[in-house]
Parts: C-alpha cells; sequence; structure tokens
C-alpha cells in the first residue's frame, strides 16, 4: 500500500522506503501506486498481476440483519501480531500497504479498539482519488467512518484522530452506559459518541448501531488482538483477511485474536491468496457468513 493513499494508522506504522533488493529496482509495470514488483495472486487460479484494489470491491459480502464484519490483521510466520517494539509497524511492508488501503476501501466503518487507536496513533482515513470515486459509484461514502471502541474512554479528544477529522467523516466511539460521564462529554465534543452496552460494548448492540445511525452495510476491524477475539467469541467474524508477513518473532507477542475461545470454532474457508515479496494475503469467509450468525 502506498503511503500516499493514507497517511497515519497501522499502515503508516508500517511505512519506511521499501528495500531496495535485487528484484525491486525498477518497477515492471507503470500503474501509480504499485510496488516494484508484481501482485500475484495463487488462489483461486493464478493470476500474474493481480490489482488488490479490484479484487477487494468486487467481493461478495451481503449485509442481512446486520453488517458484513470482516477483520484484517496481520502476523508473523509464527503467529506474532506485534513486532518486538509491541507494535504490528515492523511486521508491514509496501505491498501490505496496497491490501490495507485496498480493504479500507471497502468498509463503510473501520472499527478498532482503544488500545490499537493509541498504540498505533491512528489518524483520519484518507482514500485515494481513485478509490473515492469507486466508493461514490457503488453509493458508499468517500471516506469510511472510523469507530474507536472503549468503556473506559480513555481515549484523548486531542488524539489525532480526532484532530484532523474531516468534518463529513466524524469519527465514532462505541461505548457503555456505565463510561465516565465527563469523559464522554469531552469525546462528545469531537466524535458521535454511542453507547452499546452497560459495562461492555456488546457486539450486537454495536453492529445495530453502525447499522441504524450511519448506515454501515460493510465494518472492517482492524484489530486490536482484544478486540477482534471479542467479535470472533461473538460469532460475528464473517470474513478474515489475514497477512502473513515474512518474519520470524518469538517473544511474548499477542495472536491476531486473543481473549476467552468461542464454544466453538467458526469454520472458515479459504477465498483467496495473494503474494507478493514473501508476503502472503489471505483472505478467508466463514462458511456460515450471510446467515447471521451470532446476532
Ligand atoms: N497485527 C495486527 O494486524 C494488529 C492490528 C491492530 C493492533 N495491533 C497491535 O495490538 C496491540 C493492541 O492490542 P489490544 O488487544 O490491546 O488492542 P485493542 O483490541 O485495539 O484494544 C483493546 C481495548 O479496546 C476496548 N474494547 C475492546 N473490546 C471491548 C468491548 N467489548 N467493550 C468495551 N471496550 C472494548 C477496550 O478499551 P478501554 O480499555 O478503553 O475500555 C480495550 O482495552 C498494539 O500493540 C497494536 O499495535 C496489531
Amino acid at each position: 500500500m502506498n503511503c500516499g493513499w493514507i497517511s497515519w494508522d497501522r499502515a503508516a506504522r508500517r511505512s519506511g522506503p521499501p528495500s531496495p533488493g535485487p528484484d525491486r529496482v525498477a518497477p515492471p509495470h507503470g500503474r501509480p501506486g504499485y510496488g516494484a514488483t508484481p501482485m500475484r495472486q495463487l488462489w483461486p487460479e493464478p493470476v500474474a498481476d493481480a490489482d488488490p484494489v479490484e479484487l477487494y470491491a468486487s467481493d461478495h459480502r451481503p449485509a442481512g440483519d446486520r453488517p458484513w464484519v470482516l477483520a484484517n490483521m496481520i502476523a508473523s510466520v509464527d503467529g506474532a501480531a506485534t513486532d518486538l517494539t509491541g507494535r504490528s509497524g515492523g511486521l508491514g511492508g509496501p505491498a501490505d500497504k496496497r491490501v490495507f488501503a485496498a480493504i479500507r476501501g471497502v468498509a463503510d466503518v473501520v472499527m478498532a479498539g482503544a488500545g490499537t487507536v493509541t498504540a498505533e496513533d491512528y489518524g483520519p482515513s484518507r482514500p485515494s482519488e481513485a478509490v473515492r470515486r469507486a466508493r461514490l459509484a457503488r453509493g458508499q461514502a468517500a471516506v469510511p467512518r472510523i469507530a474507536v471502541v472503549s468503556a473506559a474512554l480513555s481515549i484523548s479528544p486531542d488524539q489525532r484522530l480526532f484532530r484532523e477529522a474531516s468534518p463529513d467523516a466524524r469519527p465514532v466511539v462505541l461505548t457503555v452506559e456505565a463510561a465516565d460521564p465527563e469523559r464522554r462529554r469531552a469525546l462528545a465534543e469531537v466524535a458521535e459518541v454511542h453507547s452499546a452496552g452497560e459495562t461492555r460494548v456488546d457486539w450486537p448492540r454495536a453492529l445495530a448501531v453502525l447499522r441504524d445511525r450511519l448506515g454501515a452495510r460493510v465494518v472492517l476491524c482492524e484489530g486490536g488482538p482484544t478486540t477482534i477475539a471479542g467479535l470472533v467469541a461473538a460469532g460475528l467474524l464473517d470474513e478474515m483477511c489475514l497477512t502473513v508477513a515474512p518474519t520470524l518473532q518469538t517473544g511474548a507477542a499477542p495472536r491476531v485474536s486473543d481473549g476467552p475461545a468461542p464454544p466453538a470454532a467458526r469454520a472458515m474457508a479459504l477465498a483467496r491468496v495473494l503474494t507478493e515479496d514473501g508476503y502472503l494475503f489471505l483472505r478467508y469467509v466463514a462458511r456460515d457468513a450471510g446467515t447471521g450468525g451470532g446476532s
């Protein structure tokens, strides 16, 4: 993903110049926003030069009585969801940034836990002009809304996400009825604040809020591991986009989904595999997706 597409977030954390390895000396094709090597699709059928923006936008994501919920996470080969500094930045690379932006391109709402928004210093979403046009043509807002999940409301109203937000994409805070009223008032100055639970955000309620108040049909959760685990436990994660980064970490890093296990595992079907620069971009869809599981 090209840094110019988005100037913030996990992708920005993963920025830094592409390493000029032997296969990166000259872009083999001239499309703007593309890396030095072509992205290849390995599954369901081989495609020599795959365009992630087109691919993720053409996927079927039926919204039933609740929005479709997908996640996009990155992990090392040995399953670490953070690098040795405790963030996801060191796991990424230029190809990952492109896929990250492509997946964002399909979301009505980008949702993240307070831990991620703070650790990764989230800012507003800034899709490329091409992605904006495609979104408008599909009937979506030009820019996805960003929703932060927090019961404690310890996120500061001065955070970049709020400070730099544009009026047409006001950030959203999903919180609880028991939240501190002072903190809630302060955040309501800079964001749309909604309750979706007594003491913890209840995921079916949160999705209903995003659907009813924001018209969301596709909700993308960008983590972190605690938030993903909550969605998995509630049986609400329909699609998992997992980037496997070509690195070994070991250490005490969390998994991409890290929390109490649900009563039963949810069966996932492999829908697509892309690769570039040793990264794998896996798209899995729940076998029972679209049946309203968990809601
Ligand atoms: N590998 C990747 O792709 C990836 C992606 C994102 C983040 N990360 C990394 O993951 C780390 C953060 O992990 P994390 O698990 O702590 O982050 P997280 O899931 O982003 O944040 C956890 C916080 O979200 C809020 N939250 C989540 N579920 C809630 C619920 N049901 N009700 C109320 N509040 C809820 C709580 O905030 P309050 O405490 O404010 O109530 C909770 O403490 C960072 O190091 C980040 O870099 C990795």
